[in-house]
């Protein structure tokens, strides 16, 4: 990033102030101010709202608060983020903005008569400047040559077209794709000599002193440079498929095998196996540099380098302390998130050696912390977290961190804005991080690219050579998603997901009814068809540790019978969390009752809703609380049905079965008894097996649970794996029942530690999508895990 005007920023307001603003933050999100229709829905309109407001924002840049008036970077290294932002909608015509500047603008050696001083097939590294604009007198007048735009031009170019298919594009811009490819990538650097990419030139060696080589324009990074070499992982394959696509096998294949070996060759050129993660360059000393860069590694793993045991150490690096940092507005923080919108870009300052001033203020280099290339953190590193975890991880997890990042957003009074085109400029936001050290608006064009993370990794809508695919994989808390304006091969479409059937629902608020210590809340419906869930949605007023009994009963003609319970903890604000539970009949009237409340809590109530009927300790009250019954498509992959002894809880601290899984799942249940008391519960856990160790991956917490149930835990999908359903901390008297002479293969019973005969009574389920495009008359359902592709 160009660092020249925040410096100037910085001599005009060198005093810090800020601006204290509160704002509600209500059920409803922040909604965009602006008229246009938004592309992005979801059963969850909080969400949909706060994303929509982060797309207007940061995406399409609309937003007058933000002082970038530009879709797109129109620059060299934006070329891949550009392409990310708007490749796949023709709306405003951004798309068409950005692909003209790729087409008719960008500059390369070798190519429609440009010439400079690097050999054909170097991409200019700023517009129409061969060097980075840092040619001032620090640099002795010298621009730095950057590197990272030369695979991100190939990736630009494959995007573009694998949504477009014009024939005209792909004839123009694939040669030029082979120049800079052939000729720079694999000839000049070396990408074809059985090894990484390599930077040529003295001047970025990556030894003390030496230039930056990249985006990040004050890191000395060089020689062999990990974040070039993600982006070159991508090209080779990009370029693989784009010769698929235009005929040329041969060449496809050439491209292809060298993608197959490069996982290896990054992984021992990069992998630092003492802090198990990936270091910044290996020097052209053979010296690996290891400041703890996030972006580098959660790139790394969203363009599909590395492993989940890889993964699993990074995930846990990012969860755990980092260097205090020594300025900015979290000075002292030892923690990864201190910006709290995604986590800082390095976790340990960048030695004064490795320190590029080109840009400091004339006081000095900031203080680590206080600069987004030295402890800050930048927006758009949000995407490649979030689709780190959707790849390695599970869509809760990544959803939980998409969360967090549009809190932040909404809280500030300008979101997360800075302007410096009024009087008096924006320089701080209402927390007090300053432009300089969180990247957000101007000149962060590409931070728009994490509202992309919805449709790329959520929805799981990409382009590629088999065409236009939905790979949905929603986190638990959305039961539907949808996204509107996607233009495909020239035709417009909606796509629409969901985890199943929605029976019945009363989903918006007009008014709270505040949940106080023995209060109970309940909501009466009557679904005409099967359904196997139940959702709410509750403001928290921002606690995040309150919580709630919910149990389910029918009304069997003369008593209520229940049906299921789960205790909620730690709920997050205004978000609908949902109760699964076996396949109940439609037809009759069922009660959700609320209760056993702790914390602050409040249940959203619309009051002239006439669905089913809402009630406060036991009288009714007008309208309908907030409701989804949900039948979401369930497939056991395993059940278990036998059963010819009970393992008391009560007389073991632990009750687990482990199992083997080939397909991703996202309920797992247990069949309890209870010795007929009413007020027992249990917590249930999940592991998953990584690398030899039992990592946990969910807790849920059961309480008043029905005697002889399927207690049912439900998740986002969790991937294929090896996995340890454990039952832990009893209240009252809980057993899981086993049957001593079953045999089920891909795991074993425990009892305490010790592995005990037969196995236990549990089933695991495979969800299902259902996914329409009214556009294109398609309404067809899927496997999780799955890929449903459309070829026109
Ligand atoms: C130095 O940078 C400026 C723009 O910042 C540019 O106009 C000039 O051509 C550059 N000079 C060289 C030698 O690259
Ligand atoms: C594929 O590319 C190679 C290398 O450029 C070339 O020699 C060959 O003729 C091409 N084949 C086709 C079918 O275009
Ligand atoms: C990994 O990083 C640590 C800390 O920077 C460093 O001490 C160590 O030498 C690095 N490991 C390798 C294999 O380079
Ligand atoms: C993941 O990659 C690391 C480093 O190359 C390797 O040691 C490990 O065996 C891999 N794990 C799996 C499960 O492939
Ligand atoms: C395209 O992407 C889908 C979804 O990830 C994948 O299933 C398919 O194999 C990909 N096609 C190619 C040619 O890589
Ligand atoms: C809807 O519920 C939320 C809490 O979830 C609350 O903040 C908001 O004020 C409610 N909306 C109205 C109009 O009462």
């Amino acid at each position: 990033m160009e660092n020249k005007r925040m410096r100037t920023t910085l001599r005009k307001f060198g005093t810090f102030y800020s601006i204290c603003v509160s704002i509600l933050v209500g059920a409803s999100g922040v909604a965009p101010t602006h008229a246009q229709t938004y592309p992005f829905s979801a059963s969850d309109v909080y969400f949909q709202n706060n994303l929509n407001t982060f797309w207007y924002t940061y995406g399409e840049n609309e937003n007058s608060g933000d002082s970038y008036t530009s879709c797109c970077g129109l620059n060299s290294v934006w070329t891949e983020w550009d392409a990310m932002k708007f490749d796949w909608t023709a709306y405003g015509g951004y798309r068409t903005t950005e692909i003209n500047y790729l087409e008719n603008s960008q500059k390369i050696n070798g190519i429609n008569g440009v010439t400079g001083v690097q050999p054909t097939g170097y991409v200019w590294s700023w517009g129409a400047l061969e060097t980075w604009p840092d040619n001032n007198s620090y640099h002795a007048g010298l621009g730095s040559y950057h590197f990272d735009q030369i695979p991100r031009y190939i990736n630009a170019i494959y995007d573009n077209y694998m949504w477009t298919r014009d024939s005209l594009f792909i004839s123009t811009m694939l040669p030029r794709a082979e120049v800079v490819m052939d000729s720079y990538l694999l000839g000049t650097m070396q990408g074809n000599s059985g090894t990484v990419v390599i930077i040529p030139l003295a001047s970025n060696d990556g030894t003390a002193g030496k230039r930056p080589s990249t985006y990040m324009d004050q890191v000395g990074s060089g020689y062999k440079d990990a974040w070039v070499n993600t982006g070159f992982y991508t090209a080779l394959r990009d370029m693989a498929e784009m010769e698929t696509a235009n005929g040329n096998t041969t060449k496809a294949a050439t491209y292809q095998s060298l993608a197959n070996t490069f996982p290896s060759l990054f992984e021992s050129t990069f992998w630092n196996s003492t802090n198990h993660r990936y270091g910044g360059w290996r020097d052209t000393s053979g010296v690996l540099h290891d400041y703890g860069y996030t972006y580098i590694n959660l790139e790394a793993l969203a363009r599909g380098l590395g492993n989940a045991t890889d993964a699993n150490y990074i995930f846990g690096w990012l969860n755990g302390p980092a260097d205090a940092t020594s300025g900015g507005a979290h000075a002292g923080s030892t923690s990864m998130n201190q910006d709290v919108f995604g986590p800082r870009t390095n976790s340990i300052s960048t030695p004064n050696s490795y320190w590029d001033g080109w840009s400091d203020p004339s006081s000095g280099r900031l203080p680590y912390g206080s600069l987004v290339e030295d402890g800050g953190s930048v927006l758009w590193e949000v995407y490649y977290d979030v689709m780190a975890h959707l790849r390695y991880d599970n869509a809760d997890d990544a959803m939980a961190i998409y969360q967090a990042m549009l809190l932040r957003m909404i809280s500030d009074s300008h979101l997360l804005t800075f302007n410096q085109a009024i009087t008096p400029q924006r320089v701080y936001d209402d927390f007090g991080d300053s432009i300089t050290e969180i990247g957000t608006s101007t000149p962060y064009p590409e931070s728009g690219i994490a509202g992309i993370a919805f449709l790329n990794g959520f929805l799981g809508v990409t382009a590629n050579l088999s065409g236009l695919n939905v790979s949905p994989n929603l986190p638990s808390s959305l039961f539907s998603a949808q996204v509107t304006q996607v233009n495909y091969k020239g035709t417009d479409r909606t796509i629409e997901v969901s985890r199943g059937t929605t029976v019945l629902e009363q989903p918006s608020n007009n008014s709270v009814v505040p949940l106080t210590s023995g209060t109970t809340l309940s909501q009466q419906f009557t679904p005409s068809g099967t359904f196997n869930e139940i959702g709410v949605d509750m403001g928290t007023y921002l606690t995040t540790d309150s919580g709630f009994l919910a149990q389910l009963y029918q009304w069997s003609g003369s008593a209520w019978v229940k049906v299921a319970s789960r205790t909620f903890v730690n709920y997050p604000n205004n978000q609908w969390q949902y109760m699964a539970f076996p396949v109940q009949p439609g037809g009759s009237i069922y009660s959700l009752n609320i209760s056993n409340v702790s914390g602050n809590i409040a249940w959203d109530i619309n009051t002239t809703s006439s669905i089913g009927g809402a009630y406060q300790n036991g009288a009714s009250i007008a309208g309908a609380y907030t409701f989804r019954v949900g039948d979401a498509g369930e497939t056991a992959a395993i059940r278990d049905t036998t059963q010819n002894t009970a393992d008391s809880l009560s007389a073991n601290f632990e009750l687990a079965q482990t199992f083997t899984i080939g397909v991703p799942f996202n309920r797992a249940s247990m069949h309890v008894g209870t010795y007929v008391t009413q007020n027992s519960g249990f917590t249930a856990n999940l592991y998953q097996s990584i690398n030899g160790d039992w990592v946990h991956k969910v807790s849920q917490q059961f309480d008043a649970v029905v005697d002889n149930s399927d207690v049912t835990m439900n998740f986002a999908s969790m991937p294929a794996g090896t996995y340890k359903l454990e039952m832990t901390k009893d209240v009252g008297s809980i057993a899981w029942y086993r049957d001593t002479t079953g045999t089920y293969s891909g795991g074993s019973a425990i009892n305490n530690g010790v592995t005990v005969p037969g196995r236990r009574r549990f089933s695991v389920y495979q969800g299902q999508y259902n996914i329409q495009v009214p556009e294109k008359d398609i309404n067809t359902t899927i496997n999780a895990g799955d890929t449903y592709t459309m070829t026109n």
